[in-house]
C-alpha cells in the first residue's frame, strides 16, 4: 500500500479514529475549525503532495456545515498537490431529493454529488446510498459500500435464525429488505401502507404472515422514527412476538430517540455512520454497530488497487 492519509472532519471523530486504528495509520494533522463569525477555516499542517489521501466526513446534521468542511478540505487538499483525494463518505446527506417527482423540485443529490465532484475529489466512498442510483450522479468513480455483512453478522450472533422474518417497514425497502433476507434464509414480509381516502389517516396493511416471529425491521434511515414505530405496532397487533430494528443511518432527529425509547421495539441496531449521540449511547433499547473495520478494509484496498467489490461476495 503506498502511503496514505486520513483526515478527519469534525462529523463522526470516533468512526474516523476506529479507521485509523484499523489501518494502523495515524491520523493527519489538520485543524477544522471556525473563524468568530462561524466560517469554516482549514490548515492541513502535514506534506500532502503526491499522496493518496483520504477525507472521513459524513454529511450528516448540521448537514451543510459537514458539507462545506468536506469541499473546502478537499480544496485544500488539491492546493497542497495530493495525488489523489477520496471522500470517504460514511453518511451522503442530501439523498431524500433524487428525482423530480414535482414541477419545480431540485435534484438535491445531484447537485451536492457536483459539488464534491467539482471540488476536487476523485473517488467517493460511501455506505448504503438511500437510492443506489445516486451512485451514478458521480462523474468520477464511486463505490457504495453495504454494511449488510456486518448488519447480518450481529444477527446471526443474536438471533434464532429459525423464527425470523425479515420486514421492509414500506413498500420502497423491498429489494432492500429482499436482500437481507436471502442471506440469512429467513421469509419476507412487508407493511403496506395506504391511505384509501384522501383526509383519512393511513392504513398499515402486513403482508405475510408474521405471528410468533421475531421480526427484523430493515431500512436504509431512522429520521423521525416514525416509520419504525409504526410499523412495530403494527406487526405486534398482528401476533408477533417481538420485533428488531437495523438501520444503517441513525438520523434521529427531533424526538426521534424518545419515541423509539417509549416505543415498543425490542431493539434498534444502528451502525456508526453518524456519530451517536449522548442520547443514543444511554437509550435502552439503542445499540450501535461499528462499519469501521468495513470502511478501513475498502481504504486499504483502494490504496492497494485492489477490489473492493469482492468485500461483498
Ligand atoms: C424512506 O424512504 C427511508 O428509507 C426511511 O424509511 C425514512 O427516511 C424514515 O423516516 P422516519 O424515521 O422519519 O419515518
Amino acid at each position: 500500500m503506498s502511503e496514505i492519509k486520513l483526515l478527519a472532519g469534525n462529523s463522526n471523530r470516533a468512526l474516523t479514529e476506529s479507521i485509523a486504528a484499523y489501518l494502523g495509520v495515524p491520523l493527519t494533522k489538520c485543524q477544522v475549525r471556525r473563524f468568530a463569525d462561524m466560517e469554516i477555516f482549514v490548515e492541513i499542517q502535514e506534506n500532502v503532495r503526491g499522496l493518496d489521501t483520504f477525507i472521513i466526513q459524513s454529511t450528516s446534521f448540521p448537514a451543510n456545515d459537514h458539507l462545506m468542511e468536506l469541499l473546502i478540505m478537499t480544496d485544500a487538499l488539491r492546493r497542497a498537490s495530493a495525488r489523489r483525494i477520496t471522500a470517504v463518505v460514511p453518511y451522503f446527506g442530501y439523498a431524500r431529493q433524487d428525482r423530480k417527482p414535482a414541477p419545480r423540485a431540485p435534484i438535491s443529490a445531484k447537485l451536492v454529488a457536483n459539488l464534491i465532484t467539482r471540488a476536487g475529489c476523485d473517488r467517493v466512498l460511501t455506505v448504503d446510498l438511500h437510492a443506489g442510483q445516486i451512485q451514478g450522479f458521480f462523474d468520477i468513480p464511486t463505490d457504495n459500500l453495504y454494511s449488510a455483512p456486518v448488519i447480518v453478522r450481529d444477527i446471526k450472533e443474536r438471533l434464532d435464525l429459525n423464527n425470523v422474518m425479515v420486514v421492509s417497514p414500506d413498500v420502497g425497502g423491498v429489494v432492500r429488505a429482499r436482500a437481507l433476507a436471502k442471506r440469512i434464509d429467513a421469509p419476507l414480509s412487508i407493511v403496506d401502507k395506504r391511505r384509501e381516502r384522501a383526509g383519512e389517516s393511513e392504513v398499515m396493511n402486513i403482508i405475510g404472515d408474521v405471528s410468533g416471529k421475531s421480526c427484523i425491521l430493515v431500512d436504509d434511515i431512522v429520521d423521525s422514527g416514525g416509520t419504525l414505530c409504526n410499523a412495530a405496532e403494527a406487526l405486534l397487533a398482528k401476533g408477533a412476538r417481538e420485533v428488531y430494528a437495523y438501520i444503517t443511518h441513525g438520523v434521529l432527529s427531533g424526538g426521534a430517540v424518545a419515541r423509539i425509547s417509549s416505543s415498543k421495539l425490542k431493539e434498534l441496531v444502528l451502525t456508526d455512520s453518524i456519530q451517536p449521540t449522548e442520547a443514543v449511547r444511554v437509550a435502552k433499547n439503542i445499540r450501535v454497530i461499528s462499519i469501521a473495520p468495513l470502511l478501513g478494509e475498502a481504504i486499504a484496498r483502494t490504496a492497494k488497487e485492489e477490489s473492493v467489490s469482492s468485500l461483498f461476495d
